[in-house]
């Protein structure tokens, strides 16, 4: 069974193989951007680098970042919400576009961490006011899943959607665009008839999402961006749970450790309350890791609480 470090490890040396210079995660406390007290997204160490800034190691990168989201802190305990995750990122910087970063997406998930293309999905950016709909991407997938041997159809393998789920960029705007994401089929039973790829019972799991960043959002208005980056992300909590097999982050082999403590320690028998006090457990030590202390504001404030 592969672990959550060697599944980072083996995305790290299949980009690095692919031409991509790994750059080390930047800290959880953002360094120039005091719009959010975490680093909550992949690329967000990289805006200036998407905006055209040269970086030092080329055009092509390789992350694993670590990432910090309160927005669901209260789902915390079911079993598919952590507030620490490591994002998997590969990134062009005006480099490859679409076609190397669907490929190289799923060449990595099947070959290399041996998931079934049988039970990938894909979604695309369906067009909305001024910007097309991303028929490129409907044929790249297409062309795709035909070299395993599968048809896929528009409506069924491959999914559209508007903006509220086909486009990526960071609230405080700069550069975004259109976005395809990949599901993975977990077995379970659909919902029922209306269930689809972005369904929340379960059914699909999300797994990567490649984002085609061609514009900017500069005071909520879009502008073309002058360049063709993409930005991939991918939470590496969940696609571990996938690749060991088990239906919840809580058993992956980077929790399940501190679970187990937690549930030795525990005076009763709680597995929300456990899975809490195991996800805070991660958090507050990744925390510390940067620095943080305990205090009244700001990062020392998430902290303390
Ligand atoms: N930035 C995109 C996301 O967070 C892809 O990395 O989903």
């Amino acid at each position: 069974m592969l672990t959550y470090k060697e599944i980072l490890d083996k995305y790290l040396n299949y980009f690095e193989k692919n031409g991509h210079a790994i750059i080390p995660s930047a800290p959880l406390v953002p360094e120039n951007d005091p719009s959010v007290l975490f680093v909550n997204a992949g690329m967000f160490p990289l805006v200036p680098f998407l905006q055209g800034q040269k970086h030092s190691k080329g055009s092509r990168l390789v992350d694993g970042q670590r990432c910090l989201r309160t927005g669901d802190i209260e789902e915390v305990g079911d079993e598919s919400h952590c507030t620490t995750f490591i994002m998997l990122g590969n990134w062009s910087l005006n480099d490859y576009f679409k076609k190397e970063a669907i490929n190289y997406t799923i060449e990595f998930f099947v070959k290399e961490l041996g998931l079934d293309i049988n039970r990938i999905y894909a979604s695309v950016f369906g067009g909305e006011e001024d910007i097309p709909k991303d028929t490129e991407s409907i044929e790249i997938w297409k062309e795709l899943f035909a070299k395993y041997g599968i048809k896929a159809e528009v409506g069924d393998r491959i999914q559209e959607y508007g903006k509220n789920k086909n486009w990526w960029g960071l609230a405080s705007g700069g550069p975004c665009g259109p976005d395809s994401e990949i599901f993975y089929d977990t077995g379970k039973p659909k919902c029922g008839d209306h269930c689809h790829i972005n369904c929340n019972c379960g059914k699909y799991i999300e797994i990567g999402n490649n984002v085609f960043m061609q514009y900017l959002n500069k005071d909520n208005k879009l502008q073309p961006l002058g360049r063709h980056n993409v930005d991939f992300g991918g939470g590496l909590e969940r696609i571990t749970a996938l690749v060991q097999g088990v239906s919840n982050f809580y058993d992956t082999d980077i929790y399940k450790p501190i679970l187990d403590k937690v549930k030795e320690l525990s005076k009763e028998e709680n597995i929300t309350s456990q899975r809490i006090i195991a996800d805070h457990i991660k958090a507050a030590t990744w925390i510390v890791m940067d620095g943080v202390i305990p205090g009244r504001n700001q990062q020392g404030y998430i902290l303390r609480i």
